[in-house]
């Protein structure tokens, strides 16, 4: 792809490109996890379980669905998704939008020849939102650039939204992982009463356990060089304080921890170790996220193995699983290959199916931020929460 006109401008340092990306002190348009502060991640989160319970009640949900009913939404996917392509179709259609796609650019003018860019254009004629996969590193990015300069001319553009670009970032698979962190580590359960809680529970074996994200130890395994979803979360995560995190992949350049990402997590006074088996790690981490082989990426065809060959010390067994402390987390973003094998679904720390669920929250919490309906939220979950009575309905 020929992303030569953007070229100047996705050189630039992240930290410089931030502001072109907002409007009004609010995102315009998402596009990697560095956009995203610890008071903006509080933000979202509650934000999200405000659209999760009002989603709940039917006429809370109708009113979810008035939000947005005037907004067209694109969902512009050329790579393969099924869990962030339909949760975000979901997560507009809860706010009432209308959604259409195209996931296959033969059948789309690029099959003629037509530029992505100009087919970008086309979209934000039609549409109100554009949110995008794509096999290139940068190119939601470029996106962004083309809608900034539209709206230079007073021309129309509409906020883009990445859903995983090349090996590069996936933002909102991000943020929906630290949600789904975030309420494992309330420690709650339905059974708490004033004599038992869960997190008493688990404080009896592990009395220095806190709540929160803070003073954590994080595990990552699998693909980490070329998992653009542990690229995303690990920028998250290093917005907490007194962070660890463990990589392990199996010993391969291709997969391992990247040095500048390695950099970059210390530079934010991330604790950063690797290791080299599954076995080093297990039962000292506090949550540990699985990812498969992105064998996708291998250019070199005699090094492609088929997505089941997996490195019997990179397997969470369901031994492996017991193993980890009580209250650890399993989290994956799915697609699965052969690293959890279906007999750990039952281990009471398998999140992974609840994680994908939240996906559908935390994406319409973020639409509802983008197109500023988020007050309107909060506004009808405060009256819901409070069994709102206008008393003075009626008086002068
Ligand atoms: C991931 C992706 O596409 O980056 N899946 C997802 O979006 N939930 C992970 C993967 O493909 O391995």
């Amino acid at each position: 792809m020929d992303m030569t006109p953007y070229e100047r401008r996705l050189d630039r340092p992240t930290r410089i490109k931030l502001p072109e990306f907002q409007y009004n002190g609010r995102l315009k348009h998402v596009l990697f996890a560095d956009q995203f502060d610890r008071p903006m991640l509080e933000n979202f989160n509650s934000l999200s379980n405000m659209v999760r319970e009002l989603s709940k009640g039917r006429e809370t949900q109708l009113f979810l669905h008035n939000l947005l009913s005037e907004k067209r939404a694109m969902l512009y996917f050329t790579q393969a998704s099924t869990r962030t392509f339909l949760s975000f179709m979901a997560a507009c259609q809860l706010l009432g939008m209308s959604v259409a796609e195209i996931r296959d650019p033969s059948v789309s003018s690029e099959y003629k020849g037509e530029s992505p860019f100009d087919s970008m254009r086309m979209f934000s004629s039609y549409f109100d939102l554009v949110v995008m996969r794509t096999p290139h590193a940068g190119f939601a990015e470029a996106c962004a650039y083309l809608m900034n300069d539209l709206d230079q001319f007073n021309e129309r553009n509409v906020p883009v939204v990445n859903g995983g670009s090349g090996s590069d970032e996936h933002p909102t698979q991000a943020l929906l992982d630290v949600y789904t962190i975030s309420h494992c580590f309330e420690f709650a359960s339905e059974r708490d009463s004033s004599r038992w809680t869960q997190f008493g529970e688990y404080r009896k074996s592990y009395p220095g356990l806190a709540r929160g994200l803070d003073s954590k130890v994080f595990g990552f395994c699998g693909d980490i060089r070329r998992g653009r979803t542990v690229h995303s979360l690990a920028s998250l995560l290093a917005n907490f304080s007194d962070v660890t995190m463990y990589f392990v992949s199996p010993p391969d350049d291709d997969l391992r921890l990247p040095p500048t990402m390695r950099e970059s997590l210390s530079a934010r006074g991330v604790k950063v170790f690797e290791y080299d088996t599954l076995d080093d790690i297990v039962d000292k981490v506090d949550l540990l996220y699985m990812t498969r082989i992105q064998w996708e990426h291998d250019k070199d065809n005699a090094k492609r193995t088929a997505p089941t060959a997996v490195n019997a010390d990179f397997i969470l067994t369901p031994e492996r699983a017991e193993r980890m402390k009580s209250y650890a987390p399993i989290l994956h973003p799915f697609p699965r290959n052969a690293e959890i094998p279906p007999e750990v679904d039952h281990n009471p720390r398998a999140m992974y199916f609840r994680q994908a669920r939240n996906g559908m929250w935390v994406r319409a919490a973020l639409i509802a931020h983008l197109f500023d309906v988020d007050g309107m939220i909060v506004a009808r979950h405060r009256e819901m929460s409070s069994g709102y009575h206008d008393y003075n309905v009626g008086s002068a």
